[in-house]
């Protein structure tokens, strides 16, 4: 979607900077996605102002953080992105409390906190993408998921136009699940993290990044897992199971290496991905008679 000359204009005066045009399968984990207009948030204070601008035009827009668990549809997009700037380091230590910006980097904030000697996020340390998105899916891994850390989140708020501070015990935190609006955007969080060693976290880190190396296909595109675990149950397993290994639409294909990471061997659109999302779907409701639900989060045009 294109933005009109009198919105870009004043998106401008508020300090916004824009692209236009821009392919989103280059802003994607998975290498899919289509072309849209793109605007970059770099004056937190005026995001109330941008976001009633993009009301009043009638421009619909979506918010884009590190792109690693999304599936965008191929084309010209009916809406454009927003995306918070790149934020180095992004991050601070006072005491047990960290403070990070949710375009920080997942990864970075895990070591960054290592290094002041704050642990208990080992488990999260290969999972790609922003402290935002992390925040928003309750991201998780090996035991760790980021909700129980989280003491404070500020985030705008659609519902109320304004950027707000919510207390980490207000927020529902659950598997994959959040009790945030799909439109709240958040802005940065702090989290409380215990005292420990620096190299008892990094003995931590090794072992995730080790069991991580072995079991997913790290050098490959993919947006991770494509479905959430059912309860008390594995999708990558009853998948591997059906011998879906290798299985394919296009160049979507089921990683031969976890079969719950649906991959872009080489040019594959989110067309074909959705293809073969809803073949395994519907072959593991055939040999289970289990739904699975999309983990993934799928933006249709
Ligand atoms: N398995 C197979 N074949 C496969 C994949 C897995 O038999 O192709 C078996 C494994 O051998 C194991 C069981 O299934 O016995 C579970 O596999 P794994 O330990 O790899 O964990 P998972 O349940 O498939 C979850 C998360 C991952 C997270 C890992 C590690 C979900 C949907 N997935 O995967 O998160 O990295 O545990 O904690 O919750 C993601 O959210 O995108 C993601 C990748």
């Amino acid at each position: 979607m294109r933005i009109n000359d009198k919105a870009a204009a004043r998106l401008k005066e508020l300090g916004t900077e824009l692209r236009q045009g821009v392919s989103l399968a280059g802003e994607t984990s998975l290498g899919i996605g289509g072309a849209t207009d793109e605007i970059i948030l770099r004056r937190r204070e005026t995001i109330p102002d941008v976001m009633r601008l993009l009301a009043d035009e009638n421009i619909p827009n979506r918010f884009l953080g590190g792109g690693t668990n999304v599936l965008i549809a191929d084309g010209e997009l009916p809406w454009v992105v927003l995306h918070l700037p790149a934020a180095k380091p992004g991050m601070r230590v006072e005491g047990n409390a960290a403070y990070v910006d949710a375009a920080a980097d997942l990864g970075g904030m895990v070591t960054f906190c290592a290094k002041h000697d704050l642990g208990g996020m080992e488990g999260l340390i290969g999972v790609p993408g922003s402290v935002g998105g992390a925040l928003r899916m309750n991201a998780g891994a090996y035991g760790t998921q980021i909700g129980p850390h989280v003491r404070e989140v500020e985030l705008y708020r659609a519902a109320s136009g304004q950027i707000e501070t919510l207390r980490g015990a207000d927020i529902r935190f659950d598997y994959r699940h959040t009790s945030f609006a799909p439109d709240d955007l958040m802005l940065n969080v702090k989290l409380d993290l215990p005292s420990k060693p620096y190299k008892e976290i990094i003995e931590g880190i090794k072992v995730c990044n080790e069991k991580r190396r072995l079991s997913q296909p790290l050098n490959q595109k993919s947006a991770g897992c494509i479905f959430k675990n059912p309860p008390g149950g594995s999708a990558g397993k009853m998948i591997d199971e059906l011998g879906l290994k290798g299985h394919r639409v296009g160049d979507a294909m089921v990683s031969d290496r976890h079969a719950n990471f649906f991959v872009n061997a080489a040019h594959a659109s989110c067309s074909d991905m959705l293809k073969l999302i809803d073949d395994v779907r519907e072959r593991v409701h055939d040999a289970y008679g289990m739904e699975l639900e999309n983990e993934v989060i799928v933006w249709r045009n």
